[in-house]
């Protein structure tokens, strides 16, 4: 079982393939920092992805654009010291990877040598071929990102559904090229469900959905937007199950308030 399983080693893409293989659907979820991930690991999740969502989430950017490979390193290399199951997925920022192939094996190596990174994950479908080629030639575990691809978001004029009507065979054309250029998994993002559904059952890698429906082989989701930690309209794929934002807010106050009335710290909180 890849959720919560009991094997204490880590998770390989050779699970995840078995999973896929044996009808097992599993979740994946962001992590930053090393105290979440050792909470997710514990809790049992497969797939760790160091999103480049780490833009907006950790740094405050208003797009994931300006995000760099130093951004992101000591997250990555945070993640993997907490975690100690999990296989940790890290994002390359948008202009690591996209000029050549060398680059994105350049960028990959350093996320792998200076974070241990175990996979990485790049947006793009048959234009990002040659990079998924090399990277997986070299022996990295690369994970595609097709549909709503936020880096892409002028390009695309927005975040909108993407593969609808005549997009949709481009968008069969790309999940197709990537497995065939040996992605391991490969993340649909924002498309519609029947799209999705039908990329899932024609791949034999895993697909990993983010408003796409019910039919991947996995689903992902940004923890903030799962535990109600923004202050925004959440995106209509997203199920809150906490609103952690409040439930901070209300306990700092309670703090704060005990401080200014002097009633903390009290005897049973001091030293003698
Ligand atoms: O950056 C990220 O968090 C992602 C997921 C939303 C798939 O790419």
């Amino acid at each position: 079982m890849l959720y919560g399983g009991t094997q204490n080693r880590r998770i390989t893409t050779k699970d995840l393939q078995v999973a896929k293989d044996n009808g097992q659907k599993w979740p994946m979820i962001t992590c930053y920092d090393a105290l979440t991930a050792g909470i997710f690991d514990e809790a049992g999740f497969p797939v760790l992805l160091v999103g480049d969502s780490a833009a907006m989430v950790v740094y405050g950017f208003d797009s994931t654009i300006p995000v760099t490979v130093d951004d992101m390193l000591p997250l990555v290399a945070a993640v993997e010291r907490g975690s100690k199951r999990a296989l940790v997925v890290a994002d390359l920022p948008f202009g690591s990877y996209q000029s050549s192939a060398a680059q994105a094996l350049a960028t990959a190596t350093v996320f792998m040598k200076r974070a241990n990174a175990h996979a990485v994950k790049l947006e793009g479908g048959q234009s990002v071929v040659e990079q998924v080629k090399t990277l997986t030639q070299a022996g990295i575990a690369v994970m595609g990102h097709i549909g709503l691809t936020p880096q892409s978001v002028h390009g695309m004029g927005g975040y909108r559904v993407q593969g609808r009507g005549e997009q949709a065979e481009t968008l069969i054309a790309d999940a197709l090229a990537l497995q065939e250029a040996g992605a391991f998994a490969i993340v649909l993002e924002v498309v519609p469900a029947e799209l999705a559904k039908q990329i899932s059952e024609l791949l034999s890698i895993p697909t990993v959905g983010i408003g796409a429906g019910k039919d991947t082989d996995a689903q992902v989701i940004v923890w903030q937007d799962l535990l109600g930690m923004g202050s925004g309209k959440p995106a209509k794929f997203v199920r809150q199950y906490a609103n952690l934002r409040s439930e901070i807010s209300q306990a700092v106050n309670n703090w704060a308030q005990d401080v200014i009335s002097g009633e903390y710290p009290d005897e049973q909180h001091s030293y003698s």
